[in-house]
This record gives C-alpha cells, sequence and structure tokens, in this order.
C-alpha cells in the first residue's frame, strides 16, 4: 500500500490508494492512459468498456495493469446493454473494480464478487441506494444532474449526496456531478461522500482520449451553455444527456425541435470513428482522438462543471491540484473553527 495522502477517506483506505479522486469512465474517452495517469498520481483510474468486444477489453486491462505496474483500476459498463460477455472478459483480464451504471446490478453482483472483485453503482436517489446496499455493492456513487454525458438523476449533487450517504452506512460514496477542482472535492466530503467521481475535469486533460477540438471547446465553454437532452439518441434512445450546446442542437430547435425520424439532416454521416465506422447524425458517439468529422455536428458531452476548467492539463496535475487546494481549504476551515472556540 501506498503511504497516506493529505486526505484520507473510508473510500482510500478500501482500496488502500493516495488519494479520494476517481477518474469518471467516460466510455471510449477514457483509455489506459488517462486511467493510469491518474491511478500512478495516487488516484483510481476509471475505464469505460460499454461498446468494446471482449478482446480489445482484455487488450485494454492488459495495457492499463502494464502501464500502472499492476495498480487499480475500473472497469465499467453501461446496463443499457447486456454486459455479461464484456464483464467476464474484464474480470479474466485481472480487472478487480467493477462498475455499472444506467440499471440494474443484480443480475451481474454475484458474478462479479465470485471473481473476487468489488462492485460498484452509479445511483440517481436513496432508494436505488438502498436496494444496491442489499444486492452487496462495496461503494455507492451519486451522480447529480450537473454531470457531464448520460445522466441517470433528477436531483442535483447537492442534495443527492447527503441523501446517499444516509442510507449507505459504511458502504463509501462518491460525489460525482458538477465537481472540477479543490473547492468541489473539500465540499463533497462535508456533504458525506468518501471521494470524488470526476468526468469533465479529466476530459480536458492531456491524456484524454477525445478529439482536440472537443477539448478546445471545454475550455472555451461557460457552465451556462449545457442543456439536458434526449436529441442524441441514435443507438441509446430515451436517455438523457448533459452536452454542450452547439451548431446540431440550434439547428434543431430551429426547425422547431421535431421528434426523431423527422429531423433535419436525420441519420447522414457526419463523421467517423477512430476505427473508421461511420457516425450518423444525432447517434451518442462522440468525436474522439483519431476521429473525423466536425464537433459541432456531434455531442459534445460536458458537465456545468465545464465552466470551472479553463486550461487542458495532465492528469498528475489535475489530481494534485485537486488534493493540495481541498487540503488547503479544510485546514483553512478548522484553523477558523479552533480560533473562533479560542475566543468564546
Ligand atoms: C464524455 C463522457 C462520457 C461518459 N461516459 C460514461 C460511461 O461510459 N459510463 C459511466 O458510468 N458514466 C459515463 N459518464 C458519466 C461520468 O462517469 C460521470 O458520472 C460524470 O462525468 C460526472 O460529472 P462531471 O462531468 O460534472 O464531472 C460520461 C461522462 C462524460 C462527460
Amino acid at each position: 500500500m501506498d503511504a497516506d495522502g493529505p486526505i484520507t477517506t473510508p473510500f482510500t483506505r478500501l482500496l488502500g490508494i493516495r488519494h479520494p479522486i476517481v477518474s469518471a469512465p467516460m466510455g471510449r474517452a477514457s483509455q489506459p492512459e488517462l486511467a493510469a495517469a491518474v491511478t500512478n498520481a495516487g488516484g483510481l483510474g476509471g475505464l469505460g468498456f460499454s461498446w468494446d468486444s471482449p478482446e480489445r477489453i482484455e487488450e485494454l486491462v492488459g495495457a492499463v495493469r502494464q502501464l500502472t505496474n499492476d495498480g487499480p483500476f475500473l472497469a465499467n459498463f453501461a446496463l443499457e446493454w447486456d454486459q455479461h460477455q464484456r464483464m467476464d472478459a474484464a474480470l479474466s483480464a485481472g480487472a478487480r473494480i467493477i462498475s455499472f451504471f444506467w440499471g440494474d446490478i443484480a443480475p451481474y453482483v454475484d458474478r462479479a464478487k465470485a471473481a473476487g472483485a468489488l462492485v460498484v453503482h452509479t445511483v440517481g436517489t436513496p432508494e436505488e441506494a438502498r436496494r444496491s446496499i442489499d444486492l452487496g455493492v462495496d461503494i455507492l456513487v451519486a451522480q447529480g444532474n450537473e454531470a457531464g454525458g448520460h445522466v441517470w438523476s433528477r436531483l442535483s449533487t447537492m442534495v443527492l449526496v447527503p441523501l446517499v450517504a444516509d442510507v449507505a452506512g459504511k458502504v463509501p460514496v462518491l460525489a460525482a456531478g458538477g465537481i472540477a477542482d479543490g473547492r468541489g472535492l473539500a465540499a463533497a466530503l462535508m456533504l458525506g461522500a468518501s471521494g470524488v467521481w470526476i468526468g469533465t475535469r479529466f476530459l480536458a486533460s492531456t491524456e484524454a482520449a477525445c478529439h482536440a477540438d472537443y477539448k478546445r471547446r471545454l475550455i472555451e465553454a461557460a457552465a451556462s451553455e449545457t442543456i439536458e437532452t434526449t436529441l442524441f439518441d441514435g443507438g441509446w434512445p430515451d436517455a438523457p444527456s448533459r452536452v454542450l450546446r452547439n451548431r446540431a442542437v440550434e439547428v434543431w430547435e430551429a426547425a422547431g425541435r421535431p421528434k426523431s425520424g423527422s429531423r433535419p439532416g436525420e441519420g447522414e454521416e457526419i463523421g467517423r470513428t477512430p476505427d473508421g465506422k461511420p457516425v450518423r447524425r444525432y447517434s451518442f458517439p462522440s468525436l474522439l482522438s483519431g476521429g473525423q468529422g466536425d464537433i459541432d455536428d456531434f455531442a459534445i458531452y460536458a458537465g456545468e462543471s465545464v465552466g470551472l476548467v479553463r486550461e487542458i492539463l495532465p492528469a498528475s496535475a489535475i489530481v494534485r491540484a485537486l488534493v493540495e487546494d481541498a487540503a488547503e481549504i479544510m485546514a483553512q476551515r478548522s484553523g477558523h473553527r479552533s480560533g473562533h472556540s479560542t475566543k468564546s
């Protein structure tokens, strides 16, 4: 186990890591380079495997294990699709932290645990948290509605985290949505979280595998430029996501917000994935590094915290700044408290 960092919590102790910071799984934008950078900086790197082949998952797990010298990392699956085969591939390649999003974990928990893995579940209500604890989940993620990407909850992080913490008992809770700096980390800990699960801030890192034009948009965007929408429903219907308002959104709005099937340019090819597959207008894949197309045609997933993101940084620098700033804020606060009690 690494030496303790300045902020230790039940989550860091459970995993034996230095810092209570997870780089959130973000589909194919979260590749081994990003996950390894975060794990090697003392946090926990997340990988999104929801759409990869079992063979590809084995390769990616092998890559992250090599890059981290067998450090911890998290393998994530969105349960909109059956994920048994993909989960089995990750487990057999050595993944020991399995994370689920967007659905019922009951069919998966026993298999993951039998392989010796910890199970992480992203929840959107305290009731859902209660149920997943009954199913044996080891770590809860409370994802508030201000989060980037697909959003599961109607509730804001500020309200959801303490509600989930109230029912979680000894199960560590990670706060997700709206956290991008040390102030957010400190606030999450005050709300009862044991750590933070950060997407958008790590998307604007050197190592994230989204396109350079995507990263540029993140740097430029104001917090008020995100919307929650089901517009990008191709391949993932009725699933609200938080994206930046861009030309694709504006053209659809100007056309009177027509329903799926009769939207402007519906189904036309707007670009290519890094492996050369066509991407159709209004489908959910984003523009990745090595992909082709105009960022203004794609879904630009981003949370409200995008307004706090002003530069692209190496993931290790992001981890360091989060921890140092949060530790300083908390030290100042306890300084104020003791100052106050001395006077009174
Ligand atoms: C580009 C992008 C892709 C995402 N893909 C996934 C995913 O595959 N699985 C998942 O559980 N969450 C996914 N999320 C949600 C994140 O895991 C996380 O909950 C969210 O980013 C937290 O909010 P923040 O962006 O304000 O930090 C994604 C988020 C973004 C921005």
